[in-house]
């Protein structure tokens, strides 16, 4: 082929992809393929009460979010929906928290154990924080299956004497490592270690490469742009 030739078919053969390119672009983002228009998909899913128990629960959680956010380091609401979905997932009994604040996460798991039958220990060393929970708990009407027990957890969970179903870790970073070590024995095969704030910032790497490293165990990361949360199943 002659260079002028070559020329002329290089800038025709652009040309027409431009004209291919932009036709498609010009589609509407809810037309398929062959301009069928489909329904938008919303993938906004709320929680849902089924029960008068779970509305009263889901109205304090709201009212804690709203009012109760500054200073207690509460995880966000999508964290609280996946720790009240794991639990009641795995049909927990016994939930163990380390870093109860004002009981926001604690009581999302509350909720789904009003419906396995289950119960929660909870860590909090600040004096403050705890009487907080013990309110909101209260009035959510969940006190006779949680118990929170101050002071400084790395001492204090050596009372746990029960199996647990699901360990939830949101207390000091750098003592994660050392609740894994003590409470790692009591996890139940096929139990769940889920541990906040895994992100490159806070996330301590002892702790990481413990539940990575393991192979009775099996971790995965997820919300890693956002939060952060390593869920490690302890294998049967
Ligand atoms: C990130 S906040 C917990 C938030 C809570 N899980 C929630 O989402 O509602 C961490 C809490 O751990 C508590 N904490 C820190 N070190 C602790 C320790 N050694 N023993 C018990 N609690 C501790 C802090 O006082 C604080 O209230």
């Amino acid at each position: 082929m002659r260079a002028g030739n070559r020329w002329w078919w290089t800038a025709a053969a652009l040309a027409a992809s431009l004209v291919v390119g932009s036709a498609q672009d010009a589609r509407r983002p809810d037309e398929g393929p062959g301009g069928a228009v489909r329904p938008r998909v919303e993938f906004r899913a709320r929680t849902l009460p089924n029960s008068p128990t779970e509305a009263k629960i889901l109205e304090v959680l709201d009212d804690m979010f709203r009012n109760q956010r500054r200073g207690s380091m509460s995880v966000p609401p999508e964290d609280g929906r996946i720790l009240r979905l794991l639990t009641e997932a795995i049909g927990a009994k016994h939930v163990v928290e380390i870093g109860t604040s004002v009981g926001y996460s604690g009581l999302w798991m509350a909720l789904a154990l009003t419906s396995t039958g289950g119960k929660l220990t909870t860590f909090e060393i600040d004096p403050g924080r705890a009487a907080r929970a013990r309110e909101n708990f209260a009035r959510a009407g969940v006190t006779n299956i949680v118990t929170i027990i101050e002071g400084d957890a790395h001492t204090t969970v050596q009372q746990i004497q029960d199996s647990i179903d699901l360990l939830f870790l949101d207390a000091d970073k750098e003592g994660y490592i050392d609740y894994l070590n003590k409470l790692l024995p009591l996890v139940r095969p096929g139990g769940l270690i889920v541990a906040h704030n895994m992100t490159e910032r806070m996330a301590h790497p002892p702790f990481v490469q413990a539940i990575t490293t393991n192979p009775a165990l099996e971790t995965i990361f997820i919300n890693l742009e956002t939060s952060g949360i390593g869920i490690t199943m302890k294998k049967r």
